[in-house]
């Protein structure tokens, strides 16, 4: 790959970008590395980057180019690389430091946990630019942070902390040491029964009409699985569970 560099940690995948502009704006072939790093990872992933951004958002030098067809068929292609993510079978984690503005917010969104510098800048600035967010933004947004926010936050397209990020709870954690938070996060997340990770990101994130079903069809799928024999056994003799993704 050309902009992302993968290193295998053993339970963690480390995905780091870097582009030749230290803010990381990215473009579709960029993107496309970063949906093929997480959908080959067998790992919990921690996206994070080189420079002085996580990414400050969509080239938009490439923007100036694009007629209405061209930029349709840009967020569509940027829509299916972050459901890619949103619905990868291991946990994603954003950490970020710097700016992470437009789609690098995006991206950031589209993760399942987000790290970040308490004095990292965040926004969806794309309406200071005549247009919106286009990778799913403004319904991951809604999502996590509630409507009233996410309409304040898309329709002033204001720069907000990583700190204000956190009171908000868009961003889970924050830490001067963002990548030490985040690859504690990683190790956490790394020793639960992978199977159930899967289960619980497809449930949590899917859409509300498909969620009871599916929530009853998993819970009994998960009583087949060696790790849930072994968490009840753990549990039951008071001692630490060893699952194994079984
Ligand atoms: N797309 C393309 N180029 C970008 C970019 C982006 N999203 N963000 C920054 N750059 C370029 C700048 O044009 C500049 O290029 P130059 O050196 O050829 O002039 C270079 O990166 C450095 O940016 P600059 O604005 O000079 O740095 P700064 O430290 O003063 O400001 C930001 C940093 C991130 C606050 C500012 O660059 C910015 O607001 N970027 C745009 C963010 C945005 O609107 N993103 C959403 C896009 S939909």
């Amino acid at each position: 790959m050309k902009y992302i560099t993968v290193e295998d940690m053993g339970k963690i995948t480390l995905a780091t970008l870097k582009t030749d502009n230290p803010l990381n704006p990215l473009n579709i072939e960029i993107l496309r590395e970063i949906g093929e790093a997480v959908s080959n990872s067998r790992n919990v992933v921690v996206l994070n980057s080189e420079g002085r951004a996580f990414s400050a958002g969509a080239d938009i030098k490439n923007f100036t180019k694009m007629n209405a067809n061209m930029a349709h068929r840009f967020a569509s292609e940027g829509h299916d690389i972050m459901n890619g993510i949103a619905s990868a079978d291991v946990p994603v984690i954003a950490a970020i430091h710097g700016y992470a503005l437009g789609g690098g917010f995006e991206l950031a969104l589209a993760c399942d946990f987000r790290v970040s510098t308490p004095d990292a800048k965040l926004a969806l600035p794309e309406i200071t630019l005549g247009i919106l967010p286009g990778f799913g933004g403004t319904q991951r947004l809604k999502a996590i942070a509630g409507e009233g926010r996410a309409l304040e936050l898309v329709s002033t397209g204001r720069t907000f902390t990583g700190q204000e990020a956190k009171e908000m709870g868009i961003v889970n954690r924050i830490s001067t040491d963002h990548m030490e938070e985040a690859m504690k996060l990683a190790e956490e997340l790394s020793e639960k029964p992978p199977l159930s990770l899967k289960y619980a990101k497809a449930l949590i994130r899917s859409p509300p009409d498909e969620f009871y079903e599916d929530e009853k069809e998993k819970f009994g799928v998960l009583f087949e699985s060696k790790d849930s024999k072994e968490g009840f056994d753990a549990f039951l003799n008071k001692r630490k569970p060893k699952f194994k993704g079984e």
